[in-house]
């Protein structure tokens, strides 16, 4: 609910257990009141009393302008006494950029609004539109705020307009401006950092004077930092207390800021990285920015996981496929690399059909003369010399097995040994006089171009149309590193890095709306560009490259605190590991794999009777619980980070039945019998346990607990849970 108070010029935005209020003050800046707990609607008179007036600035003492900087406002504003960095940054003809948005306008619409070009809320309840415009020029900007009346997630973007009668220079356009006033309290940030096969740990430090800025400069949203901060008050945990999450719905470069200031006021802001960004606005023209999803939770990160969980699946996942049984696939990646023919396939392709699988997706090396990542990509036409009967003898062989085919594309790529790169050198990123950097021996194409996606688009299309092909693997396998096209004018070049996620979004809009049945799984050598943007296209994403049973774990953790687990995609694959040399129990791997998309990632054929009757079972359980993964609420309860155990339950909605997955990390004697308490059950609900075959009351499981079974370091356990008296329905 979106509510304004004319009388106060006050703006109280609602959603299912928080208020975010905001008024517009004497000076005519759009003053930002408070954002927590859900507040009555007559509070916003003592609100603005008490916390409002205070910290507006002296509107009629010219000798007061620096009273700005402890203005909490919803856009900062550069060089008129607030000192922290601006929100926006327009840079005029005449080199000035000082700049004072004040209120002009607003208008509330129901519904979302699409955004042209970049991935949106699929629906809200209803938009806030407040224009504000700029004291010393004619640029106005739209500050929007969309929202889900049952959801704890606020959406938020702005709009620059260049109004006036010259072109003006954007500097920076960040999506949201945020000020968290209370400095009796000590604030932490968390972020989710990493590295290539070790992406998302969550990393929390306390928050102190001057800035913590989090950042992508990669030209994708990166494996180093996801596009996602989350800030703790002092007595947040995973169960209890409050916490903020400002999430990022954009795949390229992009920075998060929390300044805090000398009056220990925290301001959080965010949106495209302004790092080298410089986009030139004509008269007339407006500058979109992506959108950011906010979550306030009163219930702790726990709390806000989940309300970030359905906020995915209801309004950015694509509808088609969110709750929809993904198919459990067999990649043969891992199984082979790039040393395959279709002679060698076929017997993996025979026992993904007796395994029960639903799918067969063939990876990387199968297109051009790829025999090695040296050489073909943009090539999308067969190998004929690995897979002589072309790609028809291995559907036809997927189909006698009943398995539907899925293939790899790395569409954003080009391999200087290819027939594309020699046709069009010009559209691989590059300067002339600069010898481009190389990573796995590839080049990027300039998605900026339009006739570069245009191609890849018909390319990609061709193969999708002459072949039953029901998924699509779109990896992405190196970062950006020379920001410039050849089609961008000198002083336009600041725009490029935008430019070329904009073509990726018109790419993936493209491809995925001409081919509708066709199920997109996002990848960027792992979880290199797994973000909210990405999402919207990739109702799942390959989480990580690093399928170790442990180490995964902890991966999958991280990424659960702000994504579903529909949106992980999770594959059992061999041991000794490739990626670690660990050799995990095939159990775990398969219970750690259960909690994501399922799929298997090695050579079946080589497998024994034994490891193949347990991947069998495996997939037949997984089944069985596939709609809790998809729909369910999940409770984070033994952080592998800190504790010797990983384990989580994922509930159903009406919490009759429930699936718990545990690992022991580290054996340590120190403890006896440690207890595990269960969250997220009905307290008046008896429960049984199947693998314990205990029955107890949800308030015994959850205030009393279960210890936790004995096991050796690796070695992992799964506990279907149920309600006593109904059968196990899935
Ligand atoms: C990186 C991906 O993450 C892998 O799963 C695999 O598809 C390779 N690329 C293929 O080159």
């Amino acid at each position: 609910m979106i509510k304004y108070f004319s009388e106060n010029k006050a703006f109280m935005i609602s959603g299912r257990s928080y208020s975010y209020c905001m008024y517009v003050n004497q000076s005519g800046y759009l003053q930002h009141l408070y954002y927590g707990k859900k507040i009555e609607e007559s509070d916003i008179a003592f609100l603005i009393k008490t916390h409002g007036k205070s910290l507006e600035p002296c509107a009629h003492d010219i000798n007061a302008d620096m009273s700005t900087d402890r203005m909490p406002t919803e856009i900062g504003s550069f060089g008129k006494g607030d000192f922290h960095s601006a929100t926006v940054i327009v840079r005029r003809s005449e080199g000035d950029a000082m700049s004072a948005f004040k209120y002009v306008s607003h208008r509330i619409t129901e519904d979302a609004i699409k955004l042209n070009r970049l991935p949106c809320v699929r629906k809200a309840d209803e938009t806030l539109i407040i224009t504000v415009k700029d004291e010393y020029s004619e640029t106005e900007i739209d500050l929007r705020y969309s929202i889900l009346n049952d959801s704890d997630v606020l959406v938020r973007n702005l709009i620059v307009r260049n109004n006036g009668t010259t072109d003006i220079d954007i500097k920076k356009a960040f999506s949201f401006c945020m000020q968290l006033p209370d400095n009796n309290k000590q604030y932490s940030a968390l972020r989710l950092a990493g590295a290539w096969a070790n992406e998302m740990n969550p990393v929390v430090t306390p928050l102190a004077e001057g800035t913590l800025r989090i950042e992508s400069t990669r030209g994708y949203s990166s494996h180093e930092m996801n596009p996602f901060m989350a800030i703790l008050q002092d007595s947040c945990d995973e169960c209890s207390g409050e916490c903020y999450g400002f999430n990022l719905l954009y795949s390229g470069n992009f920075a998060i800021t929390a300044e805090t200031h000398h009056n220990k006021t925290v301001r959080v802001q965010g949106g495209i990285n302004d790092y080298m960004f410089d986009w030139h606005l004509s008269v007339g023209e407006e500058f979109v920015t992506p959108q950011s999803a906010l979550c306030y939770s009163n219930a702790g990160l726990g709390g806000m996981s989940r309300a970030y969980h359905d906020f995915f699946r209801e309004c950015i996942i694509n509808p088609t496929y969110v709750y929809k049984s993904r198919p459990i696939l067999l990649n043969n990646w891992e199984a082979t690399y790039f040393d395959f023919t279709d002679e060698k396939l076929y017997p993996i392709i025979d026992e993904a059909g007796k395994l029960g699988m639903d799918m067969f997706v063939l990876d990387d090396g199968w297109f051009g003369k790829r025999n090695n990542d040296k050489s073909s990509l943009g090539d999308w036409y067969v190998n004929d010399k690995k897979l002589n009967g072309g790609l028809n003898s291995i559907i036809a062989r997927c189909k006698k097995n009943n398995l539907k085919f899925g293939l790899w594309f790395e569409p954003e790529m080009v391999s200087e040994d290819s027939d594309l790169y020699r046709a069009h050198p010009d559209w691989a990123i590059a300067m002339k006089s600069i010898t481009p950097s190389r990573a796995r021996n590839q080049l990027i194409l300039d998605l900026s171009k339009k006739e570069v996606v245009e191609y890849v688009f018909g390319a990609i299309s061709k193969v999708l149309q002459e072949n039953e092909i029901a998924y699509v693997k779109w990896d992405r396998n190196r970062d950006m590193t020379e920001f410039y096209s050849n089609s961008l004018l000198p002083d336009r070049q600041g725009e490029f890095a935008h430019r070329y996620v904009l073509g990726f979004y018109d790419l993936a809009q493209r491809l995925t709306t001409a081919f509708p049945k066709v199920l997109f799984e996002g990848c960027s050598g792992g979880g290199g560009r797994f973000d909210g943007g990405a999402l919207y296209y990739f109702p799942q994403i390959w989480t990580s490259d690093n399928t170790d049973g442990l180490e995964r774990a902890k991966i999958q953790w991280g990424a659960s605190i702000c994504y579903p687990l529909s949106a992980m995609s999770c594959h059992v694959s061999v041991c000794p590991n490739h990626q670690t040399q660990r050799t995990v129990p095939l159990e775990t791997r398969g219970a750690i794999a259960s909690l994501g998309i399922l799929g298997y990632e090695l050579d079946i054929a080589k497998l024994t009777e034994e490891e193949k009757d347990k991947i069998k079972e495996q997939i037949s359980r997984y089944k069985q619980i596939n709609n809790m993964i998809l729909q369910g609420d999940l409770y984070r309860l033994s952080d592998p980070f800190i504790s010797d155990y990983f384990c989580v339950l994922c509930v159903s909605h009406d919490k009759t039945k429930a699936y718990i997955v545990g690992e022991r990390f580290h054996s340590s004697v120190s403890i006896q019998n440690p207890i595990l308490k269960l969250v997220g059950l009905d307290e008046n609900t008896n429960y049984r346990i199947e693998e314990l075959d205990i029955i107890a009351s949800g308030k015994a499981l959850m205030n009393v607990g279960v210890p936790y079974p004995w096991l050796h370091e690796c070695e992992s356990w799964i506990w279907h849970v149920y309600e006593y008296t109904a059968k196990w329905r899935n």
